[in-house]
């Protein structure tokens, strides 16, 4: 097989990191256009630390409450990435609001995942309020990452139905299976260079097959 270019990925996490390990897992394959460089954590006793710290992953905490401010902390964490090398940023459950100075270093090269059909439902306790507005379908959201908060270019999304009887929890589990699907399918892309990205948009440069325009997690 031909040697691809796997681009060096840094993955942000503030918890258990399941995200993070479906591209570690999607980035063990071959043909993978993307290697995880490491996974640095705003919280030490993140669980998902000591998963890909077990697979010989660089791992690195840096703890936000021993930073005076918040430009303090964001240039510390800007620095600790290009200390690993990498090239793209893959927010994964990262749970702090960015410095438009930290977004701005990583223009068009940090991508993020949001449990909701972007821009429905930005923020917190995301599947509460969309079971309280009574919507059928919701579903999960990889973007590229701007200043203000769960914004930018939208490079994917997959839809996943909401139920009668859903709870936050139930509604949740559905939604993050469907996010171990797409966020490995939309970092493979983004690492090949594969989209055009505008200010507030991104288009695939490559024609996707019909059945394949419409990423549906359940079928
Ligand atoms: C995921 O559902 C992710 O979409 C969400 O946090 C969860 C992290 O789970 N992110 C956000 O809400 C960001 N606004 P994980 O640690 O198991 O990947």
């Amino acid at each position: 097989m031909a040697d691809i270019e796997k681009k060096p990925v840094a993955i942000l996490i503030s918890g258990r990191g399941s995200n993070m390990m479906s591209l570690v897992e999607a980035a063990d394959a071959e043909d993978y256009p993307a290697r995880v460089v490491a996974v640095i954590s705003n919280r030490p006793q993140a669980p998902g630390l000591a998963w890909a710290s077990n697979r010989g992953i660089e791992t690195i905490a840096l703890d936000h409450k021993s930073f005076a401010s918040r430009q303090a902390f964001d240039a510390a964490l800007h620095d600790t990435i290009v200390g690993t090398q990498a090239k793209i940023v893959a927010c994964a459950g990262f749970m702090r609001l960015m410095t438009p100075q930290l977004v701005e270093k990583w223009h068009n090269r940090m991508i993020n995942i949001h449990p909701s059909l972007l821009p429905s439902f930005k923020g917190l306790d995301t599947h509460q309020r969309v079971i309280a507005a009574g919507v059928r379908i919701t579903g999960c959201t990889v973007h590229v990452v701007r200043a203000q908060m769960d914004n930018g270019p939208i490079l994917g999304q997959a839809a996943v139905p909401v139920a009668d009887r859903d709870t936050p929890e139930s509604l949740g589990r559905r939604v993050l299976t469907a996010e171990h699907r797409l966020y490995p399918q939309i970092l493979a892309h983004f690492a090949a260079d594969n989209y055009d990205i505008s200010q507030d948009t991104a288009t695939l440069k490559v024609d996707l097959p019909a059945d394949k325009m419409l990423f549906s997690p359940l079928a």
